[in-house]
């Protein structure tokens, strides 16, 4: 079956001098394009009423059951311009695969892979001028879902909206790839076990904004979350963690309650192309302690598509600090920040076939 969308062009397209602007400076998330995609289930007719149109509000129902319930899924992607003015995006078979979990698991209808691709591709060709060139800026592209039936009654909806919306992004954190510190939460859990930890839904991120803002308050950058018992890590407010020993291993949690970062999976496999050892499998706290003080580990990252790797140079709490708060960054961080840039932005070989052409060059 051919996908079809049917487009209506905005008419108010934003002045090419605001644009430009945006593009110059587009911090993160701030700032969005001239169309959105959407896309309508119903549990009658399925998916249908798949469009491009002019970005804009919602006109929605005070009843929404997204509004009172949470029921919401959504993606992080990047669309990523190359030296040729070629935009590209990366292992998006990826990440419509998780949303179909994460629909799963919070009772909403399972998107098709071929639909999933094809709206981001239809709006990163409608919106390409949005996509910023040089430094590592790229277009942020947010898919979503939401149960938008009008009814209050607690089950899963039956009329749903899936959307793609794009906004032009610099670096996740202000500092770039600067070394951040985290702040280990011991008084909050970001998700139990059997709970919606492994998919990636608005309520684990509102649950970590509480968190998140203590560690704002500490001087800390993000938040690491603890399993229930407080022995293993988890993951950050909104990002895996990757721990790296002085013998070149790299260890990061295998827990059922954490997202399955695609960065993640992506800068693992680049580790094991050079050679690392990977470890996948529960990390405890007294482990990253106890090998910060005899050197056996030697670094840590945080990942994820906002934050791509982000160096981690302490973890604080109020009992201790374990590393160096000044520690400039890690050379395995560094190297595999490096090649998996560089194979986003198509400065490198793509020995896995991870990106996908959205644009002609120009
Ligand atoms: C992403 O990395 O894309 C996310 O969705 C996480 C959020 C911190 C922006």
């Amino acid at each position: 079956m051919t996908l079809s969308f049917t487009l209506t062009r905005n008419e108010r397209l934003a002045e090419v001098s605001t644009r430009e602007a945006v593009l110059t400076d587009p911090g993160f998330g701030k700032h969005f394009t001239d169309h959105m995609v959407s896309i309508d289930w119903t549990i009658d007719e399925g998916w249908h009423g798949h469009r491009v149109e002019a970005y804009g509000p919602l006109q929605m129902d005070p009843a929404s059951a997204v509004l009172h319930y949470g029921q919401e899924i959504f993606e992080g992607m990047k669309a990523y311009r190359r030296a040729d003015g070629s935009v590209w995006t990366f292992r998006p078979d990826q990440n419509a695969r998780r949303m179909q979990r994460s629909a799963e698991r919070l009772a909403l209808p399972q998107l098709p892979e071929a639909d999933f691709v094809e709206a981001v591709r239809q709006l990163v060709q409608i919106d390409e001028a949005w996509v910023p060139s040089g430094g590592e800026n790229s277009l942020y592209l947010r898919p979503f879902m939401i149960a938008n039936e009008v009814f209050l009654g607690v089950r899963a909806a039956q009329t749903v909206r899936f959307m793609v919306i794009a906004s032009p992004a610099g670096p996740y954190f202000a500092g770039g790839v600067r070394p951040v510190s985290i702040w280990l939460s011991r008084e909050y859990n970001r998700a139990g076990r059997g709970g919606t930890g492994a998919a990636k839904c608005g309520g684990n991120y509102a649950a970590s904004l509480l968190p998140t803002q203590q560690a704002v308050a500490n001087g800390c950058a993000q938040v690491l979350f603890l399993n229930e018992e407080g022995t293993d890590l988890e993951e950050l407010g909104g990002m895996n963690v990757v721990l790296v020993r002085s013998d070149g291993t790299l260890i990061t949690p295998d827990s059922d309650s954490i997202l399955d970062g695609v960065t993640r999976n992506s800068l693992l496999q680049l580790a094991e192309d050079a050679g690392h050892r990977v470890e996948r499998r529960p990390v405890t706290l007294a482990e990253w302690r106890d090998g910060v003080a005899d050197g056996t580990v030697t670094e840590a990252f945080a990942c994820g598509t906002a934050a791509v790797l982000t160096p981690i140079a302490a973890l604080k709490s109020p009992e201790e600090t374990i590393g160096d708060p000044d520690a400039p960054a890690g050379p395995v961080a560094l190297a595999l920040r490096k090649q998996l840039t560089d194979i986003q932005y198509g400065r490198a070989e793509d020995p896995h076939g991870w990106m996908v052409q959205l644009t002609e060059a120009r």
